[in-house]
């Protein structure tokens, strides 16, 4: 595993009012992001150097914020823990004003397009629209790349001083073998040192090429997107490989759109109203003296409080004083205040006078490893929660055409349903799954799927007549669930929900299967329906929060 590097600010003493337990809990976050999301409780004890006692009480308190899951000795970062990279990426505005441009040039070029902002003298990538090609690697965001081996890296160093300059020059003689980007593939060739040559011609010319710096055959063109005070607020690059442009082609054929798009970008940025609201009085911290009471001393409060203030900054728009901090978490202003000097210390929050703010760096807590997280995934560890709760299957299906399809199940060891696995399909109308799908679609859609769908008779309930089918849809809307018994195959009742994306739009649908005999209609709706409706509340709410800045695809 590669070392995680400067987690402090090289050559600073720790402030004698850090909070220990929220250096751990950071360190332990950031060794499970390099090692792209999960170890075993050893690895960790090992890569972190911690006592196991202390491990084992980190991930208690990591877990009961919903941000790790343990698995046995296996530790893995969760949807959950992307609050904080959200909190940083909604407090700089720039995914969400520019974002829909940035997914409109790939759409546009067919080409991968990004979005990255300065950390320290490397670049962080904080968008992707990503074009996925056989051939070239692809970042994520929240990814660290050095400034010298990308484009954007040689547009920000036009505005770099001389101590940054500097501090770049340490950085390559203390990290010759690029160990502090886990990201980066192996370096190609000998060290590369036209670095100030390409900032110098980028500085002339106002765009930078990046001809396979990273890796062999892979390309990228970048100009600045500028802030309304003249400062370059984020990078916007056009990613694209050998095979397809040379880089004089690439340049010559798709500088004019790219310059086209930042100038567009640019004047959105103008245009927003200002930011700067407070965050509403929020009573984050309530919850921790709550779990601090039922664990004990297993859960470490301050870490817990710790980042909880990281939370504090989403959705402002703004930087937060010391007391905006202290108001939205409900934390004292001492705790808030040795929070942020221990989260300033470690290069989390730099503060300017009163006012903080988060740096990119949040986004290597845990960001990189989940942004790629799909909605099966997510579900996994809840399906199988429900199931070992009731002893019954439990899946996840998404409609395809007029099928539902399986992308995810957790099943019991009962021998009904064995022969249903991921990427079984079977009719939307006759299960439950289908029915909660079906009874969601807009009218234009669901018109035109039942005119071509045959009704066939499956089992010995199946509804087969249209106007039936209907009027069971009708229930499903006005009751939020479907049951279905006996219509796909003897013996067997389901029961299901859906599960809605953040519009509401439900994008799957989880379901309980079971043998007719093992419970009655009215135990189902009694003892199964509540427990599954909690179910899909879990999968929903990490939905929302994964879903938030990247996108999830649901199979
Ligand atoms: C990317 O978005 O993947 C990217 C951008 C600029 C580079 C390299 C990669 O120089």
């Amino acid at each position: 595993m590669s070392p995680t590097r400067t987690t402090t600010q090289p050559g600073t003493q720790v402030p004698a009012e850090a909070v220990a337990p929220l250096m751990r809990g950071i360190a332990v976050l950031r060794r499970l992001t390099d090692a792209d999301g999960s170890l075993t409780l050893s690895d960790l004890e090992r890569a972190t150097g911690l006592a196991r006692s202390t491990v084992d009480r980190v991930i208690l308190t990591l877990a009961r914020t919903g941000y790790v899951r343990l698995d046995g000795r296996t530790v893995t970062l969760a949807p959950r823990l992307m609050e904080l990279g959200n909190a940083y990426l909604s407090s700089i505005r720039i995914p969400g004003l520019l974002g829909d441009r940035v997914d409109a040039l790939a759409d546009e070029l067919d080409e991968s397009v990004s979005l990255a902002v300065p950390d320290g003298g490397d670049i962080r990538f904080v968008h992707q629209a990503t074009r996925r090609r056989a051939m070239s690697l692809s970042f994520r965001i929240g990814d660290l790349l050095p400034a010298e081996r990308t484009a954007p890296g040689a547009l920000f160093a036009t505005l770099w001083g001389p101590a940054q300059w500097q501090a770049w020059r340490e950085r390559r003689v203390s990290d010759p073998e690029g160990a502090g980007f886990p990201s980066l593939p192996p370096r190609p060739g000998p060290a590369d040192d036209l670095f100030e040559e390409r900032v110098d011609a980028a500085r002339a010319d106002g765009w930078a090429l990046d001809d396979q710096l990273i890796e062999p055959g892979l390309l990228a063109l970048a100009v600045p997107v500028r802030d309304p005070a003249g400062g370059i607020a984020c990078v916007l690059s056009v990613v694209s490989h050998t095979s397809r442009h040379s880089a004089q082609g690439l340049r010559d054929g798709l500088l004019p759109r790219l310059r086209d798009a930042a100038a567009a970008m640019e004047s959105r940025l103008r245009d927003a109203p200002p930011g700067g609201s407070e965050p509403a009085p929020g009573r984050l911290a309530s919850w921790t003296s709550a779990s601090k009471q039922e664990l004990g001393r297993e859960f470490v409060e301050s870490l817990a409080r710790g980042l909880t203030v990281i939370t504090a900054f989403g959705d402002t728009g703004a930087a937060l004083t010391l007391s905006a901090v202290a108001r939205a978490t409900g934390l004292s202003r001492a705790s808030a205040r040795r929070a942020l000097i221990t989260l300033e210390h470690l290069g989390y929050v730099v503060a300017d006078e009163r006012d903080h703010r988060l740096t990119p760096r949040v986004l290597a807590l845990g960001y990189p490893p989940l942004s790629r997280i799909t909605l099966p995934r997510i579900a996994e560890p809840h399906l199988a929660a429900l199931a070992g709760l009731i002893h019954e299957s439990t899946s996840l299906a998404v409609l395809v055409d007029d099928s539902v399809q399986y992308v995810a199940r957790a099943a019991t060891h009962r021998i009904m349903n064995v022969n249903i696995t991921v990427g079984t399909r079977f009719p939307a109308y006759a299960t439950s799954l289908g029915r909660v799908l079906l009874a969601d679609l807009p009218a234009t859609g669901l018109g035109p799927l039942l005119d071509h769908a045959e009704l066939r008779p499956l089992a010995p309930h199946t509804l087969t007549r249209r106007a039936e089918l209907e009027a069971a849809l009708e229930r499903v809307r006005a009751e939020g669930y479907a049951l279905v018994d006996e219509e796909l195959e003897a013996g067997l009742r389901s029961i299901a929900v859906p599960v809605r994306d953040r519009a509401g739009t439900a994008v799957a649908s989880i379901n309980v299967a079971m043998h007719s005999s093992s419970r009655t209609i009215g135990e189902c709706l009694e003892q199964v329906l509540p427990r599954l409706r909690l179910t899909a509340d879990s999968i929903e709410s990490e939905l929302h929060t994964a879903a938030r800045f990247t996108h999830v695809a649901v199979a």
